[in-house]
């Protein structure tokens, strides 16, 4: 039982329900997402402000389509419906939902007449993102039509004496120009939330939640040295103190002097209970030979577990398991609803070995990368460390393209130190989602002083992202771009041509393996 104000969503299936908790938490509301099935009188525990029913990839008279509970009605608090939650709504008050002619996917125009409490202060004309094949054709019963589209002639709808909504579009993305304006008004005007929610809620909850499952019990967690692994571990060590224990893994993938850098944050600034081993040679031994990516990935991913398996028995009675994975780790790596194929195997998830009887313990499952960085300035971890840029589980391993060797992750660590702080000297670091640079498997002729060269091409690469999921890349001004491919040139040995990758993701990926 919570004692602050909160929302809960209900879910109906759609890929964007995260989003929805995450424009709530934004706002400082406490929202819970909760099944279709849930038990309506487990929402009484809360103290229930709104409801809202998120979207759903299926066709509400599908065969199997989670139907809305009714009682979910008469609850006697606001209700907004999103896509699949607005066909529930209408199916319920006597509307009529039916197939388009035209699916809208994408963005569209939102044309908006009302003066209520959900749609205060919206322009009445904005771009929306719509992801539907179904539409209304019939209001319900007790509902004004407020919003239409091009191809959705009933798209916005409101029963404002019942406090009952529904928006065919998505307000949760960021593509839907007023979409957070629209939930701020459901939370703030129409459900009257107090905004009384922070991470430092969040922290003091997940506290309670971690005592109340691990008591006296041993925890181990695997540092990577990343931002993600290390709130978690800080925050798991508030909870439970000395019975956490931290294995930290040189995998021999990390940038230059990285080991180092973590080994001494983690003694003289967290003090984390911690074991460092160095792996360095069995990880690129069981690489050789290897150019796959995907192998690559799974090679890494196998010889972490073994090396991580062997070291946690030494830690007796160890029961539960720390990760740091986030969200996006979570639906790019785990085939979703229909969806089968798997990007790339993070090898942060899910990849355990049943027989280590291991609990986990993932604190930010449900978390964007920005709320674990709010979390961990909350919990005062060094400002310096929190805004580092993401690096990837299977390290510098797939940024040398091809076969990985020690010489070449020498070079690219070199490059990449001088890329780094050419970054940070021109104060462009915050800017940016990720900055790295990427080895090529490509030998090209240059000329130095009177000599031929015949060596590798570096590639640099630099995007901005809100979450990792889609990115840009950075546009540098032309004379930085020039300084630090002169700058890598002149002091890399194994480099003579520096390149700029100028690919978004999508279509691109942010690592190129
Ligand atoms: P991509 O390359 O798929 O990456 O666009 C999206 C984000 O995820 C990071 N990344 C990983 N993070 N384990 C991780 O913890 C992994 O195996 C992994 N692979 C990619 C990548 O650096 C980017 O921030």
């Amino acid at each position: 039982m919570s004692a602050h104000e909160a929302i809960a969503i209900i879910d109906f299936g759609s890929q964007y329900t995260q989003l929805i908790a995450r424009r709530i938490r934004e706002a400082n509301v406490l929202s819970e997402i909760h099944p279709h099935s849930v038990d309506v009188t487990h929402l009484q525990d809360y103290n229930l402000k709104g409801i809202i029913l998120s979207g759903g990839p299926m066709s509400i008279y599908d065969d199997g389509a989670p139907q809305l509970n009714s009682k979910l009605l008469e609850m006697n608090v606001p209700v907004l419906g999103i896509c699949y939650g607005l066909q529930l709504i209408s199916k319920n008050y006597k509307g009529k939902v039916e197939q388009a002619k035209n699916r809208e996917y994408g963005k569209a125009n939102l044309y908006l007449d009302s003066n209520g409490s959900l749609f205060k202060d919206i322009k009445k004309a904005s771009t929306v993102w719509m992801s539907h094949g179904d539409h209304l054709t019939k209001v319900p019963e007790g509902f004004n039509i407020v919003g239409k589209s091009d191809h959705s002639p009933i798209c916005a709808l409101e029963n404002e004496s019942e406090k009952v909504y529904g928006v065919q579009f998505h307000p949760e993305v960021a593509h839907t120009d007023e979409g957070s304006k629209i939930i701020n008004n459901f939370l703030f005007n129409v459900c009257e939330c107090k905004a009384d929610w922070s991470p430092k809620n969040f922290i003091d909850e997940k506290i309670t939640e971690i005592k109340k499952s691990v008591g006296n019990k041993k925890v181990i967690c695997a540092l990577s040295g990343g931002v993600d692994s290390t709130v978690a571990a800080v925050l798991v060590k508030k909870a439970i103190g000395e019975n956490l224990t931290c294995i930290h893994i040189d995998n021999g993938l990390m940038r230059k002097n990285e080991s180092e850098k973590i080994e001494k944050l983690f003694n003289e600034k967290l003090s984390l209970n911690h074991i460092h081993i160095n792996a360095a040679d069995r990880f690129l031994t069981a690489l050789k030979g290897v150019y796959d990516p995907e192998q690559k990935r799974k090679i890494i991913g196998k010889t972490f577990i073994d090396v991580f398996e062997e070291e946690s028995h030494k830690i007796e009675n160890a029961k539960y398991l720390v990760q740091g994975t986030l969200y996006p780790d979570v639906i790019e790596s785990i085939p979703v609803k229909g969806a089968s194929v798997t990007i790339k195997s993070h090898h942060n998830v899910g990849g355990l070995p049943e027989n280590m009887n291991l609990e986990l313990i993932e604190p930010f499952r449900e978390l964007f990368k920005d709320e674990v960085r709010n979390v961990g300035r909350e919990l005062n971890i060094p400002k310096d460390f929190i805004r580092r840029h993401p690096f990837p589980g299977p390290g510098l391993a797939v940024r040398v393209l091809g076969e990985i060797t020690k010489p070449k992750l020498d070079i690219l660590r070199e490059a990449d130190d001088i890329f780094i702080n050419s970054i940070k000297e021109a104060n462009l670091y915050d800017e940016l989602w990720q900055a790295f640079t990427v080895l090529l498997p490509v030998s090209t002729v240059g000329v130095m002083g009177d000599s031929r060269t015949y060596e590798f091409v570096l590639s640099l690469r630099a995007v901005t992202s809100i979450d990792g999921m889609t990115a840009d890349w950075y546009q540098f001004d032309h004379d930085f771009l020039s300084a630090v491919s002169n700058k890598i040139i002149n002091r890399v040995r194994g480099i003579n041509r520096v390149v700029y990758d100028i690919s978004s993701k999508p279509p691109a990926t942010i690592e190129w393996e």
